[in-house]
């Protein structure tokens, strides 16, 4: 789409009437089960917050063409917080109409964009391969925008998580930052590892914020070419399984960088490294 017919589409968006609607309308493709990986993620790392809190909502923001990914984090954000109510925020109107039908106790649709169109803050706003469709310049407004809405931090809770990142049409590769209400916090690599020739086949799928920036000079591209070199290292432990041989390579790259997780998620074909420590430069 050339800038202008984004811009005219943009302008038509927001002359709808009621609250302008902040976004544009972009594909909306989406798989059935597509985004687990980012769902057991979010209840395993967010979910004593979701399970604090009095009225836990969370929002599945951009959830496309048919509404299973926002089913699917209720039934998940319920098994670890059985309170969490899932709003499914979506800019397209025909498609908030085609999803109310699936509408049930803890989950609803409405018609929104990044303003999210809800009267509290949330304490979860995913956003699954919505950014992919937008410019690199405009990531860091929209993230500032999205912080801006979640739940604050205060006493006991370090506020809301806003968890947005890129996958495959089948959530085999998944690359994801997650941020508070003070902004990036960690980024995380996710796969089905027996999918992976190395890791850095990952690179296809990084948030719109480092995709282009998996060049020489770049720190991602520096993780990506030691993460390849922990993984070739590793090569005697693929006998016991590419899980055992991940696990080996992420212990390999704690030596250089800031891995935030431990065994127990890199078991799980994931890894997750401080946002500082990728963060584009200049
Ligand atoms: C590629 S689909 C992703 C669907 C689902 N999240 C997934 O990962 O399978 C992107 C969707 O985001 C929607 N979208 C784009 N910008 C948006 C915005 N600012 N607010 C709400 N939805 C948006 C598009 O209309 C589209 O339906």
């Amino acid at each position: 789409m050339t800038a202008r017919a984004a811009s005219l589409r943009r302008s038509r968006l927001r002359s709808g009437g009621g609250t302008p609607v902040v976004g544009t309308v972009t594909r909306g493709t989406t798989n059935p089960n597509r985004l687990r990986r980012m769902d057991r993620w979010i209840a395993a790392v967010h979910g004593a917050e979701l399970r604090r809190a009095a009225d836990p909502v969370a929002v599945d923001l951009g959830y496309g063409a048919a509404p299973w990914t926002a089913v699917e984090l209720l039934g998940r954000l319920r098994a670890a917080a059985p309170r969490t109510r899932v709003v499914g925020v979506e800019i397209e109107p025909a498609r908030v109409a085609a999803a109310r039908p699936y509408e049930r106790d803890g989950l609803s649709f409405r018609h929104g964009g990044f303003e999210i169109p809800l009267p509290q803050r949330p304490l979860l706003i995913r956003a699954a391969n919505v950014l992919r469709q937008y410019d690199e310049a405009e990531v860091a407004g929209v993230w500032e925008r999205l912080c801006a809405r979640l739940a604050p931090a205060g006493p006991g809770t370090r506020g809301g998580l806003l968890v947005e990142g890129t996958c495959d049409e089948i959530g085999r590769r998944h690359v994801w930052v997650a941020l508070g209400p003070e902004g990036p916090r960690t980024v995380t690599f996710a796969a089905r590892l027996g999918s992976l020739d190395r890791p850095s086949d990952l690179a296809e799928r990084l948030p719109k914020a480092l995709i282009h920036r998996n060049v020489p000079g770049e720190p991602v591209h520096a993780f990506l070419r030691d993460f390849d070199r922990a993984w070739a290292a590793a090569a005697p432990y693929a006998s016991y399984g590419a899980r055992q041989r991940w696990i080996r390579a992420v212990r390999g790259l704690t030596a250089g960088w800031p891995v935030t997780d431990g065994p127990r998620r890199w078991r799980q074909g994931e890894v997750t490294v401080r946002w500082e420590a990728l963060a584009p430069r200049g």
